[in-house]
């Protein structure tokens, strides 16, 4: 008897204990840092999507904002409608010619002792979806120049910056760092190296001042869902695979790539949730270290990454592709 009320008593107590960390938790997310007007912040991959309506929001915010685009059209359009405060600047995140560039001319607009308060590596691409077989190295090396290496070098460019405003950097990877998608390795790939890249960097940073964030949104319908371009090229690089392989896969399985792109039509298109948590991640005193974004991030992929491979396994490969070759061993 004495047993159980003492352990009715702790039980309470720890339930009180883990509430207030929770209400001291969330009250000290909402401390800002403020001052946005004397602090700049460079985001790149700013042409559409998340970059666009990120640059645009921190520039309504009164930050002085960088706004990196791979386009002409994408430097015009966002200057036309920000104000005068924001500057567009023609930027390819694989070129370091472009990089430097950019470093010098931001480094030409700040004042000295200001620094950079936030870099945020946003610009990616999707790349190839497929069979693996049918990905070379040069599919992988595409997206890795953009995905990873475009965040090493950025990173390695404005870090003397971001250390004279003891400021963030904010990497953009993808629902939680192991999970792979069977046809969508060599963006996996490269969105692991974000993960891997990123923990490295903040573990490095922490004694500069320099603290590291990582975005894992999940499924996104930005304009790197580009249904049309995505179907062509999974066609395109199957046309250019070794015959064997096009004869074991058959062509009439690619028929079944369109359900799997359909599929992604589905998802989210809450597009200022991601932008949201970016404001975050530059605006909070206390920023989080990585955030989750979005229903099947935190419901789907985030249990999946703690159950047994059989488990998700089974639920990742839940598509309708199939290739003759499998299929013919089924029916023999
Ligand atoms: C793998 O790719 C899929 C499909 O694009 C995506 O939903 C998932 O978040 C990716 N995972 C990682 C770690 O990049
Ligand atoms: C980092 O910040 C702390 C606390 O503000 C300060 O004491 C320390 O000198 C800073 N370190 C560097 C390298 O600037």
């Amino acid at each position: 008897m004495e047993d159980c009320l003492l352990s009715y008593k702790t039980a309470w107590m720890v339930a009180v204990a883990v509430a207030v960390y929770y209400v001291i938790r969330w009250c000290l997310l909402q401390v800002t840092v403020g001052d946005y007007d004397r602090k700049y912040v460079f985001v790149t991959g700013c042409d559409s999507g998340f970059g666009k309506l990120l640059a645009k929001r921190l520039d309504s915010l009164g930050f002085q904002v960088f706004a990196g685009c791979l386009t002409e059209k994408g430097v015009t359009d966002l200057q036309a409608s920000s104000s005068e405060s924001l500057k567009a600047i023609l930027l390819d995140v694989t070129n370091p010619e472009d990089i430097a560039k950019a470093v010098k001319l931001v480094e030409e607009i700040i004042p000295p002792d200001a620094g950079l308060w936030s870099l945020v590596n946003n610009a990616g691409v999707i790349g190839p979806l497929g069979f693996p077989d049918c990905f070379t190295r040069d599919h992988y090396e595409k997206v890795l120049a953009v995905n990873m290496y475009g965040v090493i070098d950025m990173t390695n460019a404005f870090l003397p910056l971001l250390r004279v405003a003891q400021g963030r950097i904010i990497n953009v990877a993808s629902v939680l760092g192991r999970i792979s998608i069977r046809t969508c390795i060599p963006y996996n790939i490269s969105k692991h190296a974000v993960e891997a890249y990123s923990d490295g960097l903040r573990r490095s940073l922490r004694s500069q001042n320099v603290s590291v964030h990582i975005l894992e949104p999940g499924l996104f319908r930005t304009e790197l869902f580009n249904f049309d371009r995505i179907l062509k090229n999974i066609y395109k690089d199957f046309e250019a695979a070794p015959a064997r392989t096009q004869e074991y896969y058959g062509k009439k399985c690619l028929e079944d790539f369109t359900w799997v792109v359909k599929l992604m039509g589905f998802a989210s298109t809450q597009f200022h949730k991601v932008v949201n948590t970016h404001v975050h991640a530059i605006t909070a005193k206390y920023p989080k270290h990585r955030y989750l974004v979005g229903y099947d991030a935190h419901c789907y992929f985030w249990p999946l990454m703690y159950l047994p491979e059989w488990i998700s396994d089974f639920c990742l490969n839940i598509e309708f592709v199939s290739p003759a070759g499998t299929r013919k061993k089924k029916n023999d």
